[in-house]
């Protein structure tokens, strides 16, 4: 039964707001059957916008793809012929839940790098570490219950925590990531209120989306703290080997055997289409997170793993990984000096030493979500900053991906959107911020991005 607010209302419980929600819409028929979950599943602003941004016309900055053209492809094709004629018999067969033993041993070598001293046994392959982040979060939260997340934040990571019922606490970050001092307040401010997080989320390494990385002494203070409040961490690394200077970021779980779950993937350093990911779990988590696993997908493909495995056997996949780094700075370079070249005052930027994104803050009074149209308009996109929060803020940030577009695409897409931000300056010179929603720049319809 709900209680009467303050106001002496009846609030709405979650299935009736739903209903709402709904009311008129072809999904009605099913309203009643859906579980309350489901409430917090709604598409990504990112998933939108791929269908606009994939035009050929506009220049993306949206999405977070790496460039899969530099990869040797004919190589990988051989490989994967020659597999599936020698092995085929186990490549395409059902698999162990927590994956495959020699692929669990050579990703021990590859968090090596980082690092971490871990073991094969603890290593669960996952289906991308998008299977690894559902299976930690549906192993540990109960609807209502605390996680402590950046903010901004990881947008896939905001929707397994949504779809669980998680109650979503963001904890400030600064152009050196997440700030000790603002998690020892959240943590107290959710003690005072009687509450325990069940863990914090953390993207220490090139942070999607903000790209700043967390130097060392912070990582250990952050680490102190966790210790501390007996906090477990949750660390996704998946740009770690990124870097465009000097060796990789020592990780969280270097320094933490017990009270880190690491989560590494292969989508930036190999290819996203095999969804191999993995994570490296304290050992009883380990065994609760293989039980997922399996009541989830039975085992990970033994296909995508076996790919995995042969190549990081049989090329030099860290050479490839220095390849990839390489063209990631010349994009992330192109994109700043693009931005100093041609944004307007006001505007302000991260500068990340590896990884795909920039973080950028436009002029006071400006809306990024608002202002999307008029800049698909003018052939150019962005991800709007409330993508990111789970409470609304963002509304004057942006992430740009330097990822995927080359260099000079990266300079004719900032030079649209500093057209459209310097139109947006005079727009709100002129009539103040309240006439800014729906309008286009060019005096066209907004496109629907829905
Ligand atoms: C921070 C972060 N975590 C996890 C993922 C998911 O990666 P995967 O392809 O391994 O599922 C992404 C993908 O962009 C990411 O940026």
């Amino acid at each position: 039964m709900s209680s009467p607010s303050p106001s002496g209302e009846t609030p709405l419980s979650h299935r009736d707001q739903g209903r709402s929600l709904r009311h008129g819409s072809r999904l009605d028929s099913y309203v009643d059957a859906y579980a309350e979950r489901t409430l917090g599943m709604t598409a990504s602003q990112i998933r939108s916008l791929f269908a606009v941004a994939s035009r050929p016309e506009v220049v993306s900055l949206a999405g977070g793809m790496p460039t899969i053209a530099s990869l040797p492809l004919d190589v990988i094709g051989d490989r994967i012929a020659e597999l599936v004629r020698s092995d085929g018999q186990a490549a395409l067969q059902y698999g162990s839940g927590q994956g495959d033993p020699r692929l669990r041993e050579q990703i021990t070598d590859v968090m090596r790098t980082v690092g971490i001293a871990g073991h094969p046994d603890d290593v669960v392959v996952t289906v991308g570490s998008q299977q690894a982040l559902d299976l930690v979060t549906r192993i540990f939260i109960d609807p209502g219950d605390a996680v402590l997340v950046e903010a901004p934040s990881y947008v896939g990571a905001l929707s397994t925590f949504r779809s669980y019922q998680a109650s979503i606490h963001h904890v400030q970050m600064d152009d050196e990531g997440l700030v000790p001092q603002a998690l020892r307040e959240a943590l107290a401010a959710l003690a005072a209120a009687g509450t325990r997080p069940k863990f914090l989320y953390t993207i220490p390494s090139y942070q999607n989306p903000a790209g700043v990385s967390q130097p060392l002494a912070r990582r250990r203070e952050i680490l102190e703290i966790a210790r501390a409040a007996e906090l477990l961490v949750v660390e996704d690394d998946p740009y770690g080997l990124l870097g465009f200077s000097g060796e990789p970021p020592r990780a969280l779980r270097a320094d933490s055997d017990d009270g880190v779950i690491y989560l590494g993937s292969f989508s930036k350093t190999f290819a996203p289409g095999l969804r191999v990911g993995w994570a490296l779990a304290p050992h009883a988590v380990r065994e609760k997170l293989v039980l997922a696993a399996e009541a989830s997908v039975l085992c990970p493909p033994a296909f995508t793993q076996m790919v995995v495995s042969r190549y990081l056997d049989t090329t030099d996949w860290m050479g490839q990984v220095k390849v990839f780094r390489e063209l990631y700075r010349e994009r992330r370079d192109a994109m700043l000096q693009a931005l100093t070249a041609h944004f307007p005052p006001g505007s302000h930027w991260t500068r990340p030493d590896g990884g795909f994104y920039v973080w950028l803050t436009l002029p006071e009074g400006l809306d990024s979500q608002a202002m999307l149209p008029r800049a698909v308009t003018a052939r150019v996109a962005y991800v709007p900053g409330t993508a990111f929060y789970a409470d609304g803020f963002g509304t004057r940030s942006m992430r740009l991906s330097y990822c995927y577009p080359t260099p000079e695409r990266i300079d004719e897409g900032i030079r649209r959107l500093a057209g459209v931000v310097e139109a947006e300056i005079d727009l709100v010179a002129t009539f103040g911020t309240g006439h800014l929603a729906g309008r286009t720049g060019l005096g066209l319809p907004a496109p629907d991005l829905t």
